[in-house]
Formats: C-alpha cells, structure tokens, sequence
C-alpha cells in the first residue's frame, strides 16, 4: 500500500514536472529562435519581442492565450498551434532561463 503511494505521487510529479532541456530541444525545432533569438534576446526585423529571462507563468500564460485566440498573434499562431500543454510548460520553463541579452 504505501509503496503505491510513493510511485503514484512520483508518477504525478513528473507529469507535473517542468523540463527545460525537453524546453530547449522545442525552442530549437519550432523556430522560436526566428523570430525571439537564441537568447530570447528578440529579433526587431521579424517584430519578436524579447522573452528571454520573463517569468515561466507568464510564458505559460501567453502561449496558451494565443493558442485559445485571447491573445491575437498570427505570426506566431501556426508554429504553436500544434504543441501540447506539456510542451507549452517545458518552453516556459526553457525561456525563463534564457539572458534574453544579445
Ligand atoms: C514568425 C515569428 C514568431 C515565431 C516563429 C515565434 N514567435 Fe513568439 N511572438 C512573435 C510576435 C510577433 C510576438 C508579439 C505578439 C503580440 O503580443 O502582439 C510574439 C510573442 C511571444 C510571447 C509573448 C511575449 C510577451 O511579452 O507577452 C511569447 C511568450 C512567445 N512569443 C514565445 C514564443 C515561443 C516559445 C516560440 C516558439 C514555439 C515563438 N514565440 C515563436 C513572433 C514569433
């Protein structure tokens, strides 16, 4: 019985869990580095502001506006439309760790 619990709470906190290398190899694939930089630093030709370094909630909190179209971004829009909430966490989590200096 109590070895159930310990593996389900470990099971749930992983998938809770925020993985910022999982994070980095997303930010890489989906061309976020286009238009926001390697840094998040931002890229001015392309209207991407700079992310590097915001909180990890906020990050959340705009990938998921514009994807529920609360946020109006159609730049954006077709390269996040199709990632999962995990995906939109591990971003977040990646972005916050970024200088977002040049
Ligand atoms: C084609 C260009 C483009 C690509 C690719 C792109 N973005 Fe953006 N992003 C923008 C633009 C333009 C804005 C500003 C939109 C607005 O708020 O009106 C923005 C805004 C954001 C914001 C909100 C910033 C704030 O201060 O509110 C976040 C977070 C973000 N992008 C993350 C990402 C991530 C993560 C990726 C990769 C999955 C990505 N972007 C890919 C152009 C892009």
């Amino acid at each position: 019985m109590y070895r159930w619990i310990v593996s389900a709470l470990l099971l749930s906190s992983t998938a809770l869990a925020q993985d910022a290398t999982r994070g980095d190899n997303l930010y890489k694939a989906n061309n976020c580095i286009q238009c926001h930089g390697p840094n998040g630093q931002g890229v001015t030709d392309q209207k991407g502001p700079r992310i590097g370094g915001q909180y990890d909630w906020y990050v959340l909190k705009a990938l998921s506006d514009f994807k529920k179209g609360e946020r109006n971004n159609p730049e954006m829009y077709p390269y996040i439309r199709n990632l999962s909430e995990q995906d939109y966490k591990d971003l977040s989590a990646y972005v916050a760790q970024l200088s977002g200096q040049d």
